[in-house]
């Protein structure tokens, strides 16, 4: 079986789900998160310049564990690790999906939401996964639930946390990490207030 390594769950408390509109923005971002105390990113595929974004900020800060999110088909996973991802996550999943995940070689964080997509991950040799969408699916008691019968299973639960819910997840055995828009609010980015995501970043960073 694929086994993920180094673990992507284990790298920061908080994985910064990041959306960029501005390619001139993704290095700015990339350094104050590392600078806040995070370094680590998840860089979501739903802009035009994600691609981009993705080069420069593994072309300048070398320092952070890049990943792409929002990968929904085999091509963008491919072109994801073209570009420069150490590591990709999804929402959800296909069959076809895993496969182009697994065929990457880098690691990956399947997105599932019900116990059968959880077997699923689990048949394909994989114990990490995301959990979305966390709050709307049943948030932290739905893992907590899961836990008894998988343990084996090991979530990055993103999608409705925010700061004051994301501790509750993170005391539960089976969570690694959250993930979350919060730390990089398009506000911030707009108006070039690096030194607010810091703030955010090392807030979250102390939250474990
Ligand atoms: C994701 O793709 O993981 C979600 O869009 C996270 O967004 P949120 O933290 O704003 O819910």
């Amino acid at each position: 079986p694929e086994t993920s390594s180094p673990s992507v769950l284990d790298i920061v408390p908080v994985m910064p789900v990041v959306v960029i509109d501005d390619l001139a923005a993704a290095v700015p971002v990339a350094r104050a998160l590392v600078d806040g105390g995070l370094p680590a990113i998840e860089l979501t595929l739903r802009t035009p310049v994600a691609l981009d974004a993705l080069r420069a900020i593994a072309a300048e800060v070398p320092e952070i564990t890049l990943g792409a999110g929002t990968i929904t088909t085999p091509a963008q996973a491919e072109a994801a690790v073209a570009a420069g991802a150490g590591f990709l996550v999804s929402p959800g999943l296909t069959p076809d999906l895993l496969a182009a995940m697994l065929a990457t070689g880098v690691p990956f964080l399947p997105g599932t939401s019900t116990v059968s997509e959880v077997l699923a991950v689990l048949e394909a040799g994989l114990t990490e996964m995301k959990f979305f969408p966390a709050e709307a699916a049943g948030g932290a008691p739905y893992l907590k639930s899961v836990a008894g019968p998988l343990p084996q299973a090991r979530f990055c639960p993103t999608g409705g946390i925010r700061p004051e819910t994301a501790a509750s997840y993170l005391s539960l055995p089976n969570v690694g990490c959250v993930g979350g828009t919060w730390l990089t609010p398009a506000d911030a980015i707009a108006a070039g207030d690096w030194e607010r995501i810091s703030k955010l970043a090392a807030e979250a960073a102390a939250l474990r």
